[in-house]
């Protein structure tokens, strides 16, 4: 079973459904991710387990505790519930030192003074701060408050962690290395993550399980290989991992893309649900495309990109784009050249509005 449980959660704004009825599980030291664009209802779903927001319908526990329930009519504040928070914004207090930021939430809850030194202490060392406990967060960088603010969160010693895009405002470089520091954390206390972000690779990289969310709606929970390799559906596809589209018609004579032959034998078959739709999409991850030389589906390269190991190809098949991905040790063509491809994992999806 899981610790964290949301069952049937749904928050309203207005005419708005920013959360539909979510259930989700989160384990004991487990860390799920909430993937998904902007808008979907992820800081939504972190400030109602959080408490800063009641809950239209449905219930939220922590093990046996209920902490909302719709149902019971029944709603535990925020400072009752045992969860260290970090937000996207750096939420520290500039007038205090980092010392006294991470000291406050423990000082609130009536602590003894000798406990919270000791736990103040013990979340600087954690978090690497034990050198600056007595600067102005505004004299660290953004890697240095975000840490503050975790320091903080981990003073509480919370049975679970609740992290909005923490790292999306800080530099490439510190996001990966807090990404370690986190999971590091995580490993030592043990606590369970709510990670909520728009960035798929920092959900691959720090998550046990991901749930990837539109509209309020969840689309798929599963391991990241397990969402990255069967996406339920095309939105899935897109959002985790890069991937390309391409527009066929389907008729009489089989599937066909405007502009450019498609041998037959090189699409995977027609799933029964799409046989009858005069057009569909073939989608294919750029990793998952070969070159070949001779037949293929037939196209022109457009343009090439080194990404470091990778060479990106940008490949122009009757008017539309695929991409193609290949170490940097491997032979391709240049710009400007005719080629053909093989889609070696190539899925059908239905079209829809913007194909
Ligand atoms: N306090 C609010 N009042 C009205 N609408 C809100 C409020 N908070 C969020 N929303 C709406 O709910 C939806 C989900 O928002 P949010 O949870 O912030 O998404 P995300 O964090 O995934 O970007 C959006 O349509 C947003 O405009
Ligand atoms: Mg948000």
């Amino acid at each position: 079973m899981g610790y964290v449980t949301l069952s049937q959660v749904t928050k309203r704004f207005g005419g708005v459904t920013a959360v539909d009825r979510l259930d989700v599980e989160v384990d004991q030291g487990e860390c799920l991710a909430m993937l998904g664009p902007s808008g979907c209802g992820k800081t939504t779903t972190l400030r109602m387990v959080a408490g800063f927001e009641d809950i239209d319908e449905g219930e939220i526990r922590v093990g046996d505790r209920v902490l909302s329930s719709k149902r019971g009519n029944y709603y535990l504040p925020p400072e009752k519930r045992n969860f260290g928070m970090v937000f996207q914004a750096f939420a520290v207090w500039p007038h205090l030192t980092v010392l006294e930021n991470v000291a406050f939430p423990l000082r609130i809850r009536r602590l003894p003074a000798a406990e919270i030194e000791q736990r103040t202490r013990e979340a600087l060392t954690h978090t690497n701060l034990l050198g600056v406990a007595h600067s102005r967060p505004d004299d660290l960088s953004g890697g240095g408050k975000q840490r503050v603010a975790l320091a903080r969160a981990l003073a509480i010693r919370p049975d679970v962690m609740l992290l909005d895009e923490p790292l999306s405002s800080l530099d490439p470089h510190f996001r990966e290395e807090m990404r370690f520091e986190i999971k590091d954390l995580q490993r030592r206390f043990g606590f369970s993550i709510l990670y909520v972000t728009h960035d798929q690779s920092e959900a691959m990289a720090l998550s046990d399980r991901i749930l990837v969310m539109r509209a309020g709606v969840v689309q798929q929970v599963g391991a990241p290989t397990e969402v990255y390799r069967n996406p339920a559906n095309r939105f899935v596809f897109a959002f985790v991992g890069l991937s390309s589209f391409l527009r066929v018609r389907l008729g009489e004579g089989g599937p066909a893309v405007d502009g450019a032959d498609l041998p037959a034998g090189l699409c995977p078959p027609l799933p029964a649900e799409l046989s009858g739709a005069p057009q569909a999409v073939l989608a294919t991850r750029p990793s998952e495309v070969d070159f070949v030389a001779e037949g293929g589906l037939r196209g022109v390269v457009r343009r090439r990109s080194y990404l470091g190991e990778m060479v990106d190809y940008q490949v122009e098949v009757g008017g539309q784009d695929v991409r193609v991905q290949k170490t940097r040790h491997e032979p391709g063509p240049a710009p400007g050249e005719a080629c053909g491809l093989l889609l070696r994992a190539a899925r059908w999806y239905a079209a829809d509005e913007s194909d």
